[in-house]
């Protein structure tokens, strides 16, 4: 499952949905960036590591060699998660992933703050630096936790680098591995010890005897570091492909490719969006779709359904269905609209332009349709959707090349209806 657009589509609800019929729920890129939200009856669950098909017992929820972990931020994810009830006994966590350590937070804020305006508004939980220590060969992994000699001198080897990067470039103390060390060994090896396992091989195993997993993307499409609109990107790779590299299961193994998508779209943090929107329909989405970040509380910028992004998400992670959610946001609009090329130096175009200054200058198309002016967020069969609301999602599908195979009507577990294209 991955996200189309800039995030926050609504993957956590359909992981939790769909993990009814798996065994295996994985992550495979992306660390505490991401959050997942899922709401069972009265109870709203935010996720940031731990997959979301932990809600069920007979879940295995896997945390992939391609996630980076904060051990504390993972540690009280599953105090919190115990407190409200729910086991994560079954968790494994990848020995190959890579730890995120507090001087990698200390770092992306500075980066922000030294980019003053051109920041990137990034979530400032060191998934950055992280994956940069990783491609650096600097980085620890969960794994040099079992081995107390081995951890702290490749602690020391990258606070040589780090030190003189927060000394000379930032003009920051130094961080003292020995202290830190100390710190991270004493607080989290103990607890974290039973979830590290050879998560490969556990996926393989469970593909072997006939089991379903899920691979859970966090962010999406186009915040991709390749293919989304960088620097404005993540640090990791969402797309499908990403599963693949995360986890080490290759990708005959997948036979689907579900597209998580908003009925309209936001973005948190800058870059371009050409359909971003100013005006009262924004505003509407942002009020009635509570449009504010799920761990960083920011207010997410609005814009029109975004049918060129699609078709470039659709091919870029072979998408195989689309699963369409907030569409109850639109309920009250007297119009919708979809954007269905751009205009770029009077020219139109169909594709997304390789070229982002091009991107940054394009003027969205759009066709119009009437709301559909109903509640839909009772609504369980196809056969109850208002003709409006089926044109509008059989427009998708159209414009987009894939069927639309779900469709959320609200945040609960049970708000949604399967669709038969
Ligand atoms: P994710 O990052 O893709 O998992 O998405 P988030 O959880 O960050 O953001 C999606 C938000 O929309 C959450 O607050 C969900 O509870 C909520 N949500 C999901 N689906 C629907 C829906 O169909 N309608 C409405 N109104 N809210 C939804
Ligand atoms: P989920 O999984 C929306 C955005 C940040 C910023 C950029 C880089 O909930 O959909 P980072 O901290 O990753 O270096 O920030 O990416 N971003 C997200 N936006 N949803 C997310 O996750 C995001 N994770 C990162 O706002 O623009
Ligand atoms: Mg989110």
């Amino acid at each position: 499952m991955v996200g189309t657009q800039w995030g926050d589509e609504g993957k956590g609800k359909f992981t939790d949905l769909l993990s009814k019929e798996m065994s295996m729920v994985v992550r495979y890129q992306g660390g505490h960036n991401a959050g997942h939200t899922l709401v069972v009856d009265d109870e709203t669950f935010a996720l940031q590591l731990v997959p979301s098909g932990v809600l069920y017992d007979h879940i295995v929820p896997v945390i992939g060699n391609g996630v980076v972990v904060d051990p504390f931020v993972l540690l009280a994810e599953i105090d919190m998660l115990a407190r409200r009830g729910v086991s994560c006994s079954r968790l494994r966590v990848s020995g190959n992933a890579h730890l995120i350590l507090p001087y990698h937070q200390q770092l992306d804020a500075l980066h922000e703050r030294h980019l003053g305006k051109a920041k990137l508004g990034t979530t400032k939980r060191g998934i950055g630096p992280a994956y940069a220590d990783k491609a650096m060969r600097l980085g620890l992994r969960v794994q040099d936790l079992l081995d107390e000699m081995i951890f702290r001198e490749k602690l020391r080897a990258a606070l040589i680098h780090t030190n003189k990067v927060l000394t000379k470039v930032f003009n920051r103390l130094p961080v003292d591995p020995d202290a830190l060390a100390d710190k991270v060994l004493s607080e989290c090896l103990d607890p974290l010890k039973p979830y590290i396992a050879d998560t490969t091989d556990l996926i393989h195993e469970g593909l072997e005897a006939g089991q379903q997993v899920l691979f859970e993307g966090a962010q999406a499409t186009f915040l991709d570091l390749d293919h989304g609109t960088y620097p404005f990107v993540t640090s990791s790779n969402p797309t499908a492909g990403g599963a693949c590299t995360g986890t080490g299961v290759g990708p005959r193994h997948i036979d689907r490719v579900l597209g998580v998508a908003k009925a309209y779209v936001t973005r948190v943090g800058a870059g371009p969006f050409p359909t971003e929107l100013f005006d009262d329909y924004g505003n509407r989405m942002v009020d009635i779709g509570r449009e504010f970040g799920t761990n960083t509380g920011r207010r997410r910028r609005p814009g029109w359904f975004d049918a060129v992004m699609l078709r470039h998400a659709v091919r870029v992670n072979s998408l195989t269905d689309l699963a369409i959610t907030k569409i109850d946001v639109l309920d009250t609009f007297d119009v919708v609209k979809i954007c269905v090329g751009y205009e770029i130096d009077g020219q139109r175009v169909d594709k997304l332009p390789y070229h982002q200054s091009e991107l940054h200058r394009a003027k969205p198309v759009y066709q119009e349709f009437p709301g559909w002016k109903t509640d839909l967020s009772t609504v369980r069969r196809p056969e109850d959707l208002p003709s409006e609301a089926i044109r509008y999602l059989a427009f998708i599908a159209d414009q987009v090349g894939v069927p639309v195979s779900l469709v959320s009507t609200g945040p609960g577990r049970d708000e949604y209806l399967h669709l038969v294209s």
